[in-house]
């Protein structure tokens, strides 16, 4: 049975390579431990979850504003944060063969599980941050971070966010962007990576009404990986015990997704209290503090945070699409992607290269190529061409044939159901718009 899900992992990573989802960083100088680069395909996906999400948590919404902040931020951030004190992993070397290892994934082991040998070193603390160096003179007062989260981006920003936007209290900062961990076992292909990119958003609140921000966004954030097409059975609650808590939360739940390598965290919603926004005060001696008139009184809002992966919401549509159809002949491999976020919208086929198909079909080409992401695809057979956008996760294909001549129309293949119906180009951009957008 375990041998089973790997295959699958495996065949979906050859995938990601073969189709231009997701390729290992500098390849051709060997690859780099745990960075990937994305492809075209993998570009527009991410690209498209991205958009998906800036639109669920920004766009649609009055009360969240978007922020784009610097990765590098003033270095005394991270020490007020709690990160340069606290963002530890226990480690554990074998002194033997030099493997590494998270002290909690060999817990009461004395053998090495690499080597065999009892060769382990005591668990240490190590900072999960990268440094680097700002300006010409590498020595301790030069020391800047790569950002471990987006958020703290976000609490810097809440005076600057609110004068402007005149936003009032409950309202929240939506942000997407890199940040860096130097995991000590990033693994399982994007699942866990040292360079990831996050969509957080945090929403400033009034203290009594925690809990009930805190289910609404339980909620909202549940919906969203919903509508995003993710099977209901495949997704979970994970609440944080005690042990579990990161040290600025008071509460926390995960959603988690059942990968072929087991339930894990997709997204954590937080309830992070008054942490962040009193120790910047602390630190900086700015007043954060906010007067609200429906409490009269003035207090440090309280936080609830939605934060996610970005290449972990890729990596779990992609898994969460993969279908082998065997209906399907030789080429049965399908992405069932959401056409919402499927990378290319439709594909456009002549079914011969001759009779004024050719024609046709660019003139279609380049009109859809106004709206929507499409492809132009002329060689080979007809099925040989569906099989290969079925793979690519293409929700529509859109054939010209002897009848387009005649009536103006053409067939609609359905990736899913395989069935075609028959529609006037002049429909078309309407026709794929709905489903699409
Ligand atoms: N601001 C809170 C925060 O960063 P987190 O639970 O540490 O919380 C949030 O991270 C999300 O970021 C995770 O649920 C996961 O989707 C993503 N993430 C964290 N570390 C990651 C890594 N090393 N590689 C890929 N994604 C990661």
């Amino acid at each position: 049975m375990a041998k089973k899900t790997d295959d699958k992992m495996d065949r979906l990573v050859s995938l990601c390579k073969r189709r231009g989802f997701v390729f290992p960083s500098s390849e051709i100088y060997g690859g780099l431990n745990s960075c990937w680069d994305y492809g075209p395909l993998g570009a527009e996906l991410k690209r498209n979850i991205k958009t998906f999400w800036w639109e669920a948590m920004t766009t649609r919404r009055d009360d969240v504003e978007g922020l784009d902040a610097a990765i590098l931020m003033h270095p005394q951030v991270w020490i007020t944060s709690g990160h340069v004190a606290e963002f530890h992993d226990p480690l554990i070397d074998c002194k033997t063969c030099k493997a590494r290892f998270r002290a909690d994934d060999i817990a009461g082991k004395t053998r090495c599980p690499n080597c065999g040998n009892e060769t382990l070193t005591e668990s240490r603390q190590f900072n999960l941050m990268f440094k680097t160096f700002m300006g010409p003179v590498e020595d301790s007062t030069a020391v800047v971070y790569l950002r471990p989260e987006t958020a703290q981006g976000i609490y810097v920003n809440f005076l600057n966010v609110k004068n402007s936007s005149r936003q009032k209290i409950p309202f929240g900062i939506a942000q997407i962007g890199k940040a860096f961990r130097n995991e000590i076992t990033p693994g399982n292909f994007i699942f866990r990576t040292r360079e990831f990119e996050q969509m957080e958003m945090q929403f400033f609140i009034h203290p009594s009404e925690d809990e009930r921000w805190f289910e609404y966004w339980r909620e909202e954030r549940w919906n969203w990986y919903l509508e995003l097409g993710i099977k209901k059975d495949k997704i979970r609650w994970h609440e944080h015990g005690q042990g579990e808590l990161a040290h600025y939360a008071r509460k926390a739940y995960d959603i988690e997704y059942e990968f072929p390598f087991g339930w894990k965290e997709l997204e954590g919603v937080h309830n992070r209290t008054d942490f962040d926004l009193s120790r910047h005060q602390q630190a900086t001696g700015k007043d954060l503090s906010y007067f609200d008139e429906r409490f009269t009184e003035k207090f440090i809002p309280y936080i609830i945070e939605t934060s996610a992966g970005c290449d972990r919401t890729l990596l779990t549509v992609l898994v969460d699409a993969y279908d082998e159809d065997p209906t399907r002949g030789d080429k049965s491999t399908v992405l069932r992607l959401s056409p919402r976020i499927a990378p290319i919208k439709a594909a456009i086929l002549p079914l011969v290269n001759k009779d004024g198909m050719p024609e046709i079909a660019e003139k279609v080409y380049h009109d859809l190529k106004k709206k929507f992401k499409v492809f132009y695809d002329d060689g080979g057979s007809v099925g040989r061409r569906y099989a290969r956008m079925d793979e690519a996760g293409c929700p529509f294909c859109i054939t010209i044939d002897g009848q387009t001549k005649e009536d103006e129309t053409v067939t609609i293949r359905d990736r899913d159901s395989m069935q075609q119906t028959r529609h006037k180009i002049a429909e078309l951009v309407y026709l794929i718009g709905i489903k699409v957008l």
